[in-house]
């Protein structure tokens, strides 16, 4: 009986598969982030390689990913772990060779795999030759970069930077140069000297590096620290922002009116998106340009564009990072999502982020249940959806000593204080079964970069592809499924809503629909189960119509496909559920007394 349910369900999905629009690649799939340095490593030198993640990408491409994202891999000195580049045109020695990228772009051409490469820029590396000239006022290169005079010198003849302004990473924004005998800019680490983008010769030279990347096969780009690029030109102090948790040396101990989010920089993103446009008309490639910017809200949406100028095809959404936590209510939450929803432009497309290389693991932030609530979430509502690479199997922040710090702020931050500023925890090798390592290196001598969290035995992709569907890879492979197999995850609105205090719900549903599948799922922010009456949450649910049982969090008793009465559903303590659920809103009767009939069948075969 359960086949011919299954099977009959099938038929409706198949029915509703047919909706689906073939619209830009980047709408409708999952970006994965994959963090090179601790993916897979295939030379034993205890750091991951572009060889290790074409040996490993078929995980992402098995889960039905459509799309990678790689952190930088090009040539740098790596004191930023390769956000300072030293030669935008080249790979690093420690991950490969042009030939190691050129077979990975190869490789994801077969797969259908859409490759997206990592874009800085902000700064580069104080290796890169641009910088060498400018500190030799070699032409063009004098004015590449931020260059001042002292301010003065104090009694010990020292130079006084020109200003107040601090790096991102701690200590002040300007390190001076013998050489030159003037300070640059730096908002990043001493050896990440900021571009001067009010240069069009550095425009130019970045407009280029895209299109470089373009013709070897990338499929577009996620923009690194865009609210950095310009900063005021009569470089006047910073005021102190009189937070009480930042001392002097902080970047949080000032407020960044002068440095940051300036209105000329937008114009800088949408010279990019001109260029990434008129490569993707010249190859007849679909690009996709992604922006990371941690500002407010409506400096945020800015970045899609301004009147006829387009900008990112999105900006990354950092809301369930920055303001999702487990202090947040229901309420809040419904709160936070409506708010973004509400803020997007005309015709601008979502986007979800839970993680990335630089905050805490989801799974630790808001623990392994609630953080794969969210990753729930981030995979069913509206738009597309980013992972980073870990997420799929509910990896945590791993514990680093202060003898094994290596994130420069950590470093700066010293051995009292690392632990605040540490993005270690959440870069640590990946964890692919349970063998030496955890699959992560082909060596058992050479110490991956980063220890490897202990946990790993049994968070690893091998452990619970073989332990079956209750584990967190099952879970996020059927998110995935969902994602392609129903068009209102898609394309269908979103309607939020709460129940009681503790209960957060969405779903969604085509506007037009005809014949389809609604999507339900329901989150519970008590620390204990509950059984709820949802009903009212449920949109355009016909009377009497069952839930389908499709995924949940791991204390979740439902099974597959199980029919659930709205008005009665348990959900584990800080846990989520999804269903499906027919929706007859339906103009056409013909197609209204369909969907009844096939419910009644449903409801029959369920006996
Ligand atoms: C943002 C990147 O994600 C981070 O890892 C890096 O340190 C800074 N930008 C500087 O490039």
């Amino acid at each position: 009986m359960r086949v011919a349910g299954a099977f009959a369900i099938a038929l409706v999905a198949q029915l509703a598969a047919a909706q689906i629009i073939d619209e830009d690649w980047w709408k409708n799939t999952t970006i994965y982030q994959i963090y090179p340095r601790s993916f897979k490593d295939t030379n034993a030198d205890g750091i991951g390689d572009l060889r290790g993640i074409l040996q490993q990408i078929y995980h992402p491409d098995v889960l039905g990913i459509g799309a990678v994202w790689l952190s930088p891999i090009f040539k740098s000195p790596m004191k930023d772990f390769g956000y300072d580049i030293s030669d935008f045109r080249d790979i690093d020695p420690i991950f490969g060779t042009m030939a190691d990228f050129d077979a990975l772009v190869e490789d994801c051409r077969k797969r259908g795999l859409k490759l997206v490469l990592d874009f800085v820029p902000n700064h580069s590396s104080d290796e890169h030759e641009w910088f060498i000239k400018s500190v030799a006022r070699e032409e063009p290169y004098t004015n590449y970069y931020t260059w001042l005079d002292p301010k003065g010198f104090n009694e010990s003849g020292s130079p006084i930077p020109p200003n107040n302004w601090l790096s991102v990473f701690g200590g002040s924004a300007w390190e001076f140069n013998e050489q030159r005998q003037q300070f640059y800019l730096h908002q990043f680490t001493v050896g990440q000297p900021d571009l001067n983008y009010r240069n069009p010769a550095v425009i130019e030279e970045m407009n280029d590096i895209l299109r470089f990347w373009m013709d070897k096969g990338a499929d577009g780009f996620r923009l690194d620290a865009t609210p950095h690029l310009m900063e005021d030109q009569s470089f006047p102090d910073e005021p102190l922002s009189n937070d009480p948790e930042f001392t002097s040396d902080q970047w949080g101990y000032l407020s960044h009116i002068y440095t940051t989010d300036l209105p000329e920089l937008y114009d800088v993103i949408y010279g990019f998106r001109d260029v990434v446009d008129q490569k993707q008309a010249e190859l007849g490639r679909q690009m996709v340009m992604m922006v990371e910017a941690y500002t407010s809200l409506e400096n945020t949406m800015k970045y899609y564009g301004s009147g006829d100028r387009k900008g990112a095809h999105f900006p990354f959404n950092f809301e369930l990072i920055t303001k999702f936590n487990n202090e947040t209510t229901a309420a809040e939450l419904k709160q936070i999502i409506d708010n973004w929803q509400n803020n997007l432009p005309d015709g601008a497309w979502s986007n979800w982020v839970i993680g990335n290389h630089d905050t805490s693991r989801v799974a630790s932030r808001l623990g392994r249940e609630f953080g794969l609530a969210a990753v729930i979430m981030g995979q069913l509502l509206p738009g597309t959806a980013i992972t980073y690479n870990g997420e799929e199997i509910n990896m945590e922040d791993t514990w680093i000593s202060w003898r094994d710090t290596v994130d420069p702020p950590a470093c700066q931050a010293g051995p009292e204080n690392y632990q605040r500023f540490s993005r270690d925890p959440e870069r640590t090798p990946f964890h692919w079964d349970n063998s030496t390592y955890a699959g992560f290196t082909t060596s058992d001598s050479n110490k991956p970069w980063l220890p490897v969290n202990e946990n790993y035995k049994e968070i690893n992709v091998r452990h619970q592809l073989y332990e079956g569907p209750k584990q967190p890879y099952w879970i996020y492979e059927k998110l995935i499924d969902l994602r392609t197999e129903i068009a209102a995850v898609q394309r269908g609105n979103l309607t939020t809503s709460t129940v009681g205090d503790n209960i957060f719900a969405f779903t969604r549903v085509l506007a037009d629909d005809v014949l389809g599948w609604g999507l339900f799922v329901v989150v519970n922010f008590d620390y204990a189960e509950v059984t709820a009456d949802v009903t009212s949450s449920v949109t355009l649910l016909q009377e009497g119509t069952k839930l389908f049982y499709e995924t949940g969090t791991l204390e979740s008793n439902y099974i597959y496909y199980q029919q659930i009465d709205p008005s009665s559903v348990t959900i584990p303590a800080r846990g989520a559920l999804v269903f499906r659920y027919i929706v007859t809103s339906s103009a056409t009767s013909v197609a209204a007394s369909c969907l009844s009939l096939l419910s009644a069948f449903l409801a029959l075969i369920n006996l």
